[in-house]
Parts: C-alpha cells; sequence; structure tokens
C-alpha cells in the first residue's frame, strides 16, 4: 500500500491557487470546505463528504474578523490549529489553507458582498454585519481556491442559502453541496462554541432541539397552522429556566419569507442564549399541503 500523500498546510493565497491550477489542469476535481476551525464531527463529516465528491479536498481554517460584530467573540472565538490539522489529516484532506488576516485583507478595502433580502432577516437581525462578512470571505477563498464543489453544513441553513443565492447570482462555477446537521448523543447540535457551555448549560443545550422535535411532531400529525407550532416550541424553550429564546420562525427554505401554513420546502431556525453563549439550531422538512 502506498502511503497517503502528506497534507499540505499553505499560508499564501498565490500557492493555493497554484497547486488547485494545477489539480484541475490535470482533470482533477476539487472539494472545499470552508471553516474557522476547532473541528467537531459536523466539520469531519463535510471532509468526508468532500472526499465523496472530488478527486482532492481542500479546507481553510480562517476565524473570519469581517464576520464577528464588534460586541461579538472574535477574540474568545475557540481556536487550536494543531488539533485541526491532525483531524484534518486523519480525513485524508489534501489541503489546509490557513491564510492570515493581514494578507487577506487590505485595510483600504472597500468592497462589499450584499445578498439583499436575506441577510438582515433571522439570524441577520441580532447579528446586522454577520452575513456580509460571510459572503465576501466565501467569495474571496472561492477565488483563492477555485474549487468545483463547496461543501456546507444545514447547521447554518441562513448561510447556505445566502452563498447558494451569491453563487448563484455572480456566476461562480462551483457546485453547492450541503451536509446534515451533525448532533451530540443527546440531540445537541455540534457547534464549536459549545465548549462555552458551563456543565448545567450544556446538560439545558439539548432544549433547542427537543422544540424543534415537538415541532416534527406536530407536522407528522396533520399540523398546517404556524401558531400552534411556535407556540409549541416556545413553551418548551420557556420550561428550561436557563435558556432564553432569541428567535424561533417557521419560513420557506428557499428564500426565509415567513409562511402562513406550512406547505412546501418550510423551515424552522430557532437560536437562544444559554447564559452568554448563543445558540442555533434548525428543521428543515419537505411538507405536503393538508387534504
Ligand atoms: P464554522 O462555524 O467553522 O463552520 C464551518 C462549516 O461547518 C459550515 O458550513 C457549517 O455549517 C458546518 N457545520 C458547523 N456545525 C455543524 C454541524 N453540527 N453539522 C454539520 N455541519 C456543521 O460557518 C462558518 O464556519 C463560517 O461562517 C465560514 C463559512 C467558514 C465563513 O467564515
Amino acid at each position: 500500500m502506498t502511503p497517503a500523500p502528506r497534507m499540505a498546510v499553505i499560508r499564501a493565497p498565490d500557492a493555493v491557487r497554484r497547486q488547485t491550477r494545477q489539480w484541475r489542469k490535470k482533470g482533477r476535481r476539487i472539494a472545499f470546505v470552508p471553516t474557522m476551525g476547532f473541528f467537531h464531527e459536523g466539520h469531519l463529516s463535510l471532509m468526508r463528504r468532500a472526499r465523496t465528491l472530488a478527486d482532492h479536498v481542500v479546507i481553510s481554517v480562517f476565524v473570519n474578523p469581517t464576520q464577528f460584530g464588534p460586541a461579538e467573540d472574535f477574540e474568545g472565538y475557540p481556536r487550536n490549529v494543531p488539533r485541526d490539522l491532525d483531524l484534518a489529516r486523519g480525513e485524508r484532506v489534501d489541503v489546509c489553507f490557513l491564510p492570515r488576516a493581514e494578507r487577506l485583507y487590505a485595510t483600504d478595502r472597500r468592497t462589499a458582498v450584499h445578498v439583499t433580502g436575506l441577510e438582515h432577516v433571522l439570524e441577520g437581525t441580532t447579528r446586522p454585519t454577520h452575513f456580509s462578512g460571510v459572503t465576501l470571505v466565501v467569495l474571496k477563498l472561492l477565488h483563492i481556491v477555485e474549487p468545483d464543489v463547496l461543501v456546507l453544513g444545514q447547521k447554518d441553513a441562513q448561510q447556505a442559502l445566502i452563498l447558494e443565492h451569491m453563487v448563484r447570482d455572480l456566476d461562480v462555477p462551483v457546485r453547492v453541496v450541503r451536509g446534515p446537521i451533525v448532533r451530540e448523543r443527546d440531540g445537541l447540535a455540534m457547534s464549536s462554541r459549545n465548549v462555552r457551555l458551563s456543565p448545567e448549560e450544556r446538560r439545558a443545550a439539548p432544549v433547542l432541539f427537543r422544540a424543534l422535535r415537538d415541532a416534527r411532531v406536530l407536522i407528522t400529525s396533520g399540523e398546517r397552522r404556524v401558531e400552534p407550532i411556535l407556540r409549541r416550541i416556545r413553551a418548551r424553550i420557556a420550561e428550561e429556566p436557563l435558556a432564553r429564546l432569541d428567535y424561533v420562525a417557521i419560513v420557506d427554505a428557499r428564500n426565509l419569507n415567513p409562511l402562513e401554513r406550512l406547505e412546501g420546502r418550510v423551515l424552522i431556525p430557532i437560536a437562544a442564549w444559554l447564559g452568554t453563549t448563543r445558540l442555533i439550531d434548525n428543521l428543515e422538512l419537505s411538507v405536503r399541503a393538508a387534504s
């Protein structure tokens, strides 16, 4: 057996582009997984998915300053690059792009990318500048890596939708694939921020998942009205004294428009505070109109 080639850790954007262009010249396909690091199974599942979709897998690890608001946790965002590199090697990633912020962002940059109508609702209400930071960095990364496939997680459904729109609207030649939400055994959606939870908060955190599960049960039993489902979710969250609901909504998964009745591709995004940590989760499902 020939040993797997070693993962290259590359800091310079030009060097990444040289490598991916070389592969493309040979007819090889490239899948790309952008991340902010501090890996958990959710990230690793996307790398595995990427492996099945292309000949080469490129990931990026970059805690992107432009997507954090002034009062948010950029400095305190959990980081552990050596551990991330080990885990990525274990997933047979070919290139880990580790850009430096100073190199990626010129101090006099003036360009912004706005996906209007989608970026200021739901997550964007609490985090008004968040998604323009995400679109800016992901568009830059796509221009550097030039992948055939971009692999994103359903955990951040609004982010995935916004990036799908951006790619389509700006004719970026990449296919977007979403991987499912990976959860802990008790249902809590994996997140780099989960390490911030105190033991009590960690025990309370699966309440988001349980609220969504309640919603699914109601929908499966035929409920198509929005209000009873929202009421059930709010009641479930209210039962947990350590959790404070930020928002919950029932929207059309294709455009985030609020629904009056459930039909078609339905997204139920939810955000809640556990102490000083804000967690998000969602349920997306295809709903047939009530007969
Ligand atoms: P990050 O939070 O590190 O997430 C990287 C990718 O992993 C995203 O596509 C996210 O949706 C996915 N992911 C996170 N938790 C997951 C889970 N439990 N199950 C499945 N997938 C999960 O999202 C970002 O970084 C950044 O905004 C980024 C796109 C890299 C731009 O900076």
